[in-house]
């Protein structure tokens, strides 16, 4: 009977050994892959790396063209048509988390809230609000996934970011096709109707895969690093009353900050915010202390020197975002919030090209970048002048770095509408924003 009873957790043993080893081994190839992904980024290389436009398995493969007409997409007046549209989702997320009784995570929140923008604004989608969020949970299946081992077995990663991909894609071909129907009663040309035209204008009529990839890649790349930024910048805001202060103190004298909160649905322009100089700093410190993304890869196209060490030609370089901003010799007191380092008299980014680059370089640079800032700066704005905001915790929380900056209990906060009516969500919002998407 003992000896019965030895055997039977000797066979446990093994069994779970055998479960241990497994998980260990799974885990470590995971890692491992997610290292070569980071080291083939680029799509010379040669092992069977499956395509993407960034390297990302599950990301259709976008042409060189596509890049080129994208920046059509973020020009400046593609920019002011964009900017009543994104200041109406804002100022009706606000008003949402104001009348939330309460506190909110401030990272989940911020990425529904840039999902929004993207799907809303920058897609031009008339997407019932049921519908979005069914959208919003896939999407976040799919981007749970874009790191996964691709192994295409039942039950994995992989397999789940394929089915969130093909449903994402059935979704985004319907709303491509029913915007491609109805173009009456629209005031603007969104990111889609520039991509498809521009596309013409190359000689180049866009199939719907070709569509519903580069649809795809935009809310990639805008989603969670806008939604990292904005988080950071909530926790700034919260943790320097007086930056916020300094902030308010600008937007009053620019007539922007009225008693009793800022009334003026949709009125911002590009020339006001840029007007503002303090606000400038503001995001440009939040982006050089919590910058998104940790870095970007290029391939060597010619053997270089660095340090006295030779880079051979062919070979994939990672540049850290994170570690120049730390050890650029331009800032003073590096790990210091101090917005006032950009102000005219200190301009501490002015000496040096690739001392602050939140948004990467070179050619590859950030295509969104002026869409992201403009975003950050009426955030900043709509906050300063409809809400009051409290930390619903006792002390702040820790910042993980994978896959994008951000805290790691995600930011609990309480919001407060600033006047009464700040607290109600207006249904002429959510009518204003359909009738001319
Ligand atoms: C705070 C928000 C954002 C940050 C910090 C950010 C940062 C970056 C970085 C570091 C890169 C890689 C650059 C490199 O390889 O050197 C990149 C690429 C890119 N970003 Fe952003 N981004 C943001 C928002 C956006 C938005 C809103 C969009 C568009 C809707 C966008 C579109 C793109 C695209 C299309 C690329 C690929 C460019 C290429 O491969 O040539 N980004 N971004």
């Amino acid at each position: 009977m003992l000896f019965e009873g030895l055997e039977l957790v000797s066979a446990l043993a093994t069994l779970a050994a055998c479960l241990v080893s497994v998980t260990l081994l799974l885990a470590v190839s995971q890692q491992l892959w997610q290292l070569r992904w980071a080291a083939t980024r680029d799509k010379s290389c040669k092992l069977p790396i499956p395509k993407g436009s960034m390297g990302f398995p599950l990301i259709g493969e976008t042409g060189h063209w596509l890049l080129q007409v994208l920046s059509k997409v973020f020009s400046h007046e593609a920019l002011q048509s964009y900017l009543p549209k994104i200041q109406l989702v804002i100022q009706d997320t606000l008003r949402a988390w104001s009348s939330h009784p309460e506190a909110i995570n401030v990272y989940q929140e911020t990425q529904k809230l840039t999902f929004r923008m993207a799907i809303r604004v920058l897609l031009g989608f008339s997407i019932p609000e049921e519908d979005l969020g069914h959208l919003f949970e896939v999407y976040q299946q799919f981007v749970e996934n874009v790191f996964s081992l691709p192994v295409d077995l039942p039950f994995t990663g992989y397999r789940r970011g394929i089915q969130a991909r093909q449903i994402l894609q059935k979704g985004l071909e319907k709303a491509i096709r029913e915007k491609l129907q109805c173009t009456q009663g629209k005031d603007y040309s969104d990111a889609l109707d520039i991509l498809i035209e521009s596309s013409k204008e190359h000689g180049k009529e866009m199939t719907m895969q070709e569509l519903k990839d580069g649809t795809l890649e935009l809310i990639f790349a805008a989603y969670a690093t806008t939604a990292s930024a904005s988080t950071s910048l909530i926790m700034q805001l919260l943790k320097h009353p007086a930056v916020l202060e300094k902030l308010r103190e600008e937007l009053r004298a620019q007539g922007i900050l009225h008693s009793g909160g800022c009334p003026c649905e949709g009125t911002l322009r590009l020339d006001t915010l840029s007007g503002l100089h303090y606000l400038d700093c503001v995001i440009k410190e939040v982006m050089r202390l919590f910058t998104p993304i940790s870095g970007g890869y290029r391939t060597v196209l010619q053997t270089f020197e660095l340090d006295g060490f030779q880079i051979p030609k062919g070979w994939s370089v990672m540049y850290s975002i994170r570690d120049t901003h730390d050890t650029a010799p331009v800032f003073k007191d590096v790990n210091v919030f101090d917005p006032d380092r950009f102000g005219q008299a200190r301009s501490e980014d002015k000496d040096g090209r690739f001392h602050y680059l939140p948004f990467g370089g070179g050619v590859r640079t950030c295509l969104g970048k002026h869409l992201a800032k403009l975003f950050l700066k009426v955030l900043a704005v709509e906050l300063a002048s409809t809400s009051r905001f409290e930390l619903a915790t006792r002390t702040f929380p820790r910042i993980t770095l994978v896959p994008v900056l951000h805290p790691v209990d995600g930011l609990s906060v309480k919001f407060f509408g600033l006047d009464s009516n700040q607290n109600k969500i207006l249904p002429e919002t959510e009518a204003m924003l359909s009738a001319t998407v």
